[in-house]
């Protein structure tokens, strides 16, 4: 296949050198009934299931340690399915899916548990014709036996008659030595080739969206750097705090959990340079996987300057972290966090990348905002800056604020918007779960949306200086700033985004957003 091959139209799938599974497959769920499980890997395999996508003769078999019969695994890993309306062709697809997921109980540990589950596989295979034998092996797992698994998997689970494939999941260590640490352990039993890590931020719509956006668009493409733009923006809002979970949070906190992976990962797709095709390694190159490695190894590790942490108290009737059981009761643990990364590269030298999150805020949301530089003074003066805000969730939606002359019998600008909300313009089109692209991915053997190794070790040199500060490893440790349960976050960040020469639209405009929810 040649690897020049065009977009023109429908966009190609990826190229890969790996098969794609067609058939004989089955997918092994490690972590079957934990959260992960539950609210993401088996609503996305459903999605498949039901969209015809999966293996011909698929068989999923969920391994964890908790003892449950079939009828309790099925209730938990259906939970998540969305039926609002009860739709009987759904609920019969749901019964089908069911049939074809089962559900084995063992440790992790040992390695008679996973004899024991690889004969457990040699049964279902046994329906199959033919001599192929595919597995695919999901890690839904806690950190701590991420490795004793996928070492056992290797050793007591490894189809020697077909392909082995190995998803896994964040977190990738806490720093950059114990990410090479665990990076290392992984290599010495599934191959580059083998192991797919997600970063489910790479496989939503939007975030895909970027690749076209940017390379297909003269008009944008060409205003795509320091000369046009002033800043950029990169913002994660969920409404709820920890809420039971603080035990695992407090050991990662929210730059780790969100900022060194899924806001890093939209800012390289965001400032990477053009890949030379749309094969996964030029990609990747690019990106360093859809991520720029290039782009991120021209980013500084972050300043304390550059750096605003937040976490959040008791307000609006809701708790304050610290009020979270799972909590240790003096934690400095930031549950809001804003870095600002600079690039040096000569397209973007000089162009703040501002990247921030929290919990327990006001609004669940997910945006890029790329806020242009001033117009030329002259006839215009004080007129609002361009933006292209780029609406990952809820509600995915492009536009870009700009100025038009008021209607009427003045010559005022005033401004407003391009608006490309996709409830609106493509009402019926279906848009996959993040999940569910990159399971796809990862049974064609495309790895163009998942994070290379290299691509790691990169992010993690970013982000450790400020971590370790956070963690008390050079000095004492920061207190973050408190923010009411349910606000915008610390009322510092105004002055904090502002310092980057961020202006703020004129108060009288606001995209019309509240008209979403009566789409
Ligand atoms: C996970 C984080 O990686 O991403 C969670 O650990 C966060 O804390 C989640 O809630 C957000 O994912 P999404 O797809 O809901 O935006």
């Amino acid at each position: 296949m040649s690897r020049q091959r065009a977009m023109s139209g429908t966009i190609p799938s990826m190229e890969t050198s790996n098969e794609a599974l067609k058939d004989n497959t089955v997918i092994i769920v490690l972590g079957a009934s934990g959260d992960l499980a539950k609210k993401k890997t088996y609503p996305a395999l459903f999605g498949l299931y039901q969209r015809g996508f999966l293996p011909t003769d698929v068989h999923i078999v969920g391994y964890a340690r908790t003892k449950m019969d079939e009828a309790e695994y099925h209730k938990r890993t259906t939970s998540y399915i969305k039926n609002p309306n009860n739709d009987e062709e759904i609920t019969a697809k749901i019964e089908e899916f069911k049939k074809a997921t089962t559900y084995v109980s063992g440790d992790y540990e040992k390695g008679e548990a996973f004899d024991n589950l690889n004969k457990y596989i040699e049964e279902v295979e046994k329906r199959y014709q033919g001599d192929q034998r595919h597995r695919l092996f999901y890690l839904a797992l806690p950190p701590s036996v991420f490795i004793p698994v996928a070492a056992n998997l290797k050793t007591h689970c490894y189809s020697k008659r077909g392909i082995n494939r190995i998803i896994v999941e964040k977190p990738f260590g806490k720093d950059t030595d114990s990410c090479r640490t665990l990076l290392s352990s992984l290599k010495q039993h599934w191959t580059e080739d083998e192991t797919f890590r997600i970063d489910h931020y790479l496989g939503k719509e939007m975030v895909k969206n970027l690749l076209v956006l940017r390379f297909a668009n003269v008009a944008l493409g060409s205003a795509w750097d320091k000369n046009s733009i002033s800043s950029v923006q990169i913002t994660f809002k969920e409404p709820f705090g920890t809420e039971g979970r603080g035990g695992y949070f407090d050991e990662f906190g929210m730059i780790r959990d969100v900022l060194q992976n899924h806001l890093l990962q939209v800012l390289s797709v965001l400032a990477m340079e053009r890949p030379v095709s749309f094969s996964a390694e030029d990609i990747r190159d690019e990106k360093a996987s859809v991520v720029s490695v290039k782009v991120l190894r021209a980013i500084p590790p972050i300043e304390r300057a550059d750096t605003l942490l937040g976490q959040y108290v008791a307000a609006n009737g809701k708790p304050g972290y610290l009020d979270d059981d799972t909590v240790p009761h003096n934690s400095v643990c930031p549950t809001f966090a804003a870095t600002t990364l600079w690039i040096h590269n000569p397209r973007w030298e000089g162009v703040p990348f501002i990247l921030r999150a929290g919990k327990a805020l006001n609004e669940s949301k997910v945006e890029i905002r790329i806020q242009f530089k001033d117009v030329t003074q002259g006839i215009f003066k004080d007129i609002a800056r361009n933006e292209l805000v780029i609406r990952i969730q809820p509600s995915e939606a492009v536009y870009l604020k700009m100025n038009l002359k008021t209607p009427g019998l003045y010559t005022r600008a005033m401004p407003t918007e391009l608006d490309l909300t996709y409830k609106r313009r493509f009402a019926e089109t279906y848009i996959p779960e993040a999940y569910e692209a990159l399971i796809l991915d990862a049974l064609k053997g495309d790895h163009s949306n998942f994070v290379r190794d290299d691509e790691l070790d990169v992010a993690w040199k970013i982000f450790t200086p400020i971590l370790h500060w956070i963690d008390g490893q050079s000095g004492p440790r920061p207190h973050p700033v408190g923010y009411p349960y349910g606000s915008r976050g610390p009322k510092e960040l105004e002055a904090f985004i502002a310092k980057y020469g961020y202006k703020r639209a004129d108060q009288g405009y606001a995209w019309p957003v509240t008209n979403l929810s009566n789409l």
